[in-house]
């Protein structure tokens, strides 16, 4: 039985590369694909969704959500890694669709439908788990689990010293979704960080010919441009893709029950996410944390399962 799940993202080059294989893996059932403001504008990541999943055509054509601001608007984008668009500048076609229905009602709809059966697989700010928590707040009991890309635990931040660029985004959403009633996993920079998609990956993509292979070939150069002028990394992080392995690929990874939570205060530590790590813990242990992977076998199974998704996507036609 395929796994139900919803992908709230903000397409983000690595929010795209995990959506090539969530749309197609047979182990996965994407119900909906949610868009979310933060790597670029909330109306931009809703064009990005679109396209994306225009551009991929899975057989069956999840619910999307439509974004909107944060309360108190984004501090930052994600520009630096994944241009302004969101989509390393590549113009798509794109059919945008109108009449959208927010993403956090999309949520709500879609895990009401489906009682505790829906993993919400949260690639981006969690300013709609949060809205759809207090939209309907049993929701939080009835939700399989939130499995979520961010936070550091005891490595630095990437957006500041401090923070990782998901949280502090929205922080107070951040913190909302960290003290909800729900099962949660969350993997960090601290693992994400280990795994870099080197230049040798373009040899291990699927053919040009194929509808994924084309694709990820547009979006992904200028992510190795960028992380090689930001960074100074000769290859890319795929933050968001590793947190779709876990997902797909439990096994591949060590989690440990641990007690978190959000600051939401302070110029220097805003978004910072907080572990009580003491010896004797007074904090409620609130979530799983990945805190290792072996690292190999995740990056092949990224490359594996975008095979995969290749062959189920079929060959690319050209007039897309
Ligand atoms: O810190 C990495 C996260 O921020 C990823 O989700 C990336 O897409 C950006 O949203
Ligand atoms: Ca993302």
């Amino acid at each position: 039985m395929a796994r139900k799940v919803i992908v709230d993202c903000d397409p983000g080059i690595d929010d795209a590369l995990a959506l090539c294989i969530a749309l197609f893996d047979p182990r996965l059932e994407v119900l909906a694909v949610t868009a979310v403001g933060g790597n670029t504008s909330p109306e931009r990541a809703t064009l990005n969704v679109q396209t994306i999943i225009g551009q991929l055509d899975p057989k069956r054509w999840p619910r999307v959500g439509a974004a909107s601001e944060p309360d108190g608007g984004l501090p930052v984008d994600g520009r630096y890694l994944c241009g302004v668009d969101g989509l390393g500048g590549i113009e798509f076609a794109v059919a945008e669709r109108q009449h959208l229905l927010p993403s956090e009602k999309v949520i709500c709809d879609q895990v009401r439908a489906a009682p505790h059966q829906v993993t919400i697989v949260a690639l981006g700010p969690l300013t709609n788990i949060a809205r759809a928590f207090a939209r309907d707040p049993e929701l939080p009991t009835l939700v399989d689990r939130v499995v979520m890309m961010g936070g550091t635990v005891s490595g630095p931040g990437n957006i500041t010293p401090a923070a990782e660029f998901n949280i502090y985004c929205d922080p107070v959403s951040a913190r909302a979704v960290f003290r909800a009633h729900c099962t949660k996993t969350l993997v960090p920079l601290d693992v994400t960080n280990r795994a870099v998609l080197s230049y040798d990956l373009f040899n291990r993509l699927p053919e040009e010919n194929t509808r994924i292979g084309y694709f990820v070939r547009q979006v992904l150069p200028p992510a190795f441009r960028a992380h090689r002028q930001n960074l100074g990394l000769e290859g890319i992080h795929v933050h968001d893709t590793v947190a779709l392995m876990s997902v797909i690929h439990p096994d591949l990874f060590t989690t440990r029950e641990m007690a978190g939570d959000v600051e939401t205060q302070g110029d220097l530590t805003m978004g910072m996410t907080v572990f009580d790590r003491r010896r004797v813990p007074s904090w409620r242990r609130n979530m799983e944390v990945a805190v290792e992977m072996r690292t190999e076998e995740v990056v092949d199974a990224i490359i594996g399962d975008l095979a995969t998704a290749a062959e189920y996507a079929g060959p690319r036609l050209a007039d897309l």
